[in-house]
């Protein structure tokens, strides 16, 4: 949304994002399924002048870089990586003076940073399609973290509907729509274990998974026999779950179009078992989490979402179920027009 106002004020508005399965397969070509979310950020502001100048609502410090940007590395206060990088990305050179007020949470895996880019992306007047939009905010991310992340989050936040999942497959960049069964709930609760990508083995996995590619070819289509016979054990486990994670991504989709919820849980908890023994992303606190969760009457399933190491947990769950005293927070994320 990017909607300027008689007076020039310039309103844009990017959702966080649940991802519903498909973890730790984006980067690797894989399919995933994530659905934008009610929380959101809000970039509000004027164009002009040669300075993009940011205050926010929730984080400290004012943001001032000077346009055409050079570096968005050392850029201070930190967030402002994300919106120098997204200039430099956009060769952005009209200036912006605004504020970002957000809903999303900051590092639950909620992806408050891709919300932030895209909100920004759009706040400067970006043009080209959601995925044009979201590549740039990926090469921001990148330039502004380090992190090697995936193309999930942004064209999630780019190309999103509240409440519908995105079906996306990384390889060919095709996305479709999967609604969510008016009936399903979907819960996202946070552990209240704070998650830093930049620090979490990130990186570190993606480099694992690379190193199995070049041995058993792209992971999402791989013969499972020839990722069994990979000598090393991390990238053999890595890899396993990149394939049967993209899998599980199919059937799920297959089992939210079939409204069989049942199924659509047992798969989630398949998912966290996998992101926990194959790729070993997840905490105690996480699974502990799931397993209260998945104890609720009327909850299917459960899962990490997101990078892992902490932040939140998906779940699952029939009308009537309320979770909102779970984990520290709670948000009932969809379907939108759902009563209770
Ligand atoms: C982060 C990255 C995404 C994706 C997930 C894990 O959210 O930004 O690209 O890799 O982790 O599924």
């Amino acid at each position: 949304m990017n909607d300027p106002e008689p007076t020039g004020t310039v309103v844009a508005v990017a959702p966080g994002r649940v991802n519903l399965i498909g973890e730790h397969t984006d980067y690797m070509g894989g399919l995933v399924l994530p659905m934008a979310v009610h929380l959101a950020t809000t970039v509000r502001g004027h164009r002009g002048g040669d300075v993009v100048e940011l205050r926010s609502h929730q984080l400290d410090g004012v943001v001032r870089v000077a346009l055409p940007v050079q570096d968005a590395t050392s850029v201070l206060p930190s967030w402002g990586r994300y919106v120098a990088g997204v200039a430099a990305e956009l060769g952005t050179t009209t200036g912006f003076s605004g504020t970002v007020d957000s809903t999303v949470p900051l590092g639950s895996g909620l992806s408050s940073s891709a919300a932030l880019e895209v909100a920004v992306a759009l706040a400067l007047g970006a043009t080209g399609s959601p995925l044009e939009v979201a590549q740039a905010c990926q090469r921001a991310e990148h330039a502004a973290t380090g992190v090697p992340c995936g193309i999930m989050d942004q064209l999630c936040s780019a190309a999103g509907v509240e409440g519908h999942a995105l079906l996306i497959d990384c390889a060919t960049l095709e996305v479709s729509e999967v609604p969510v069964p008016a009936d399903a709930r979907i819960w996202v609760v946070d552990s209240g274990q704070p998650r830093e990508l930049a620090g979490s083995g990130y990186a570190g996995r993606r480099a694992s998974c690379e190193a199995a590619a070049r041995r058993v070819g792209p992971l999402p289509t791989a013969d499972l026999a020839d990722i069994a016979a990979l000598d090393d054990p991390v990238q053999r486990a890595r890899a396993r779950h990149v394939r049967t994670e993209c899998d599980r991504v199919r059937a799920f989709a297959a089992a939210l179009r079939a409204d069989d919820r049942r199924r659509a849980g047992q798969l989630m908890v398949q998912s966290h078992r996998s992101l926990r023994d194959d790729f070993e992303v997840s905490t105690a606190v996480l699974d502990r989490l799931v397993d209260d969760l998945v104890a609720v009457p009327g909850v299917h399933g459960a899962r990490l979402t997101g990078a892992g190491f902490g932040g939140c947990v998906v779940a699952l769950a029939d009308p009537g179920v309320d979770l909102s005293g779970s984990g520290t927070r709670a948000w009932r994320c969809g379907p939108p027009a759902a009563p209770g």
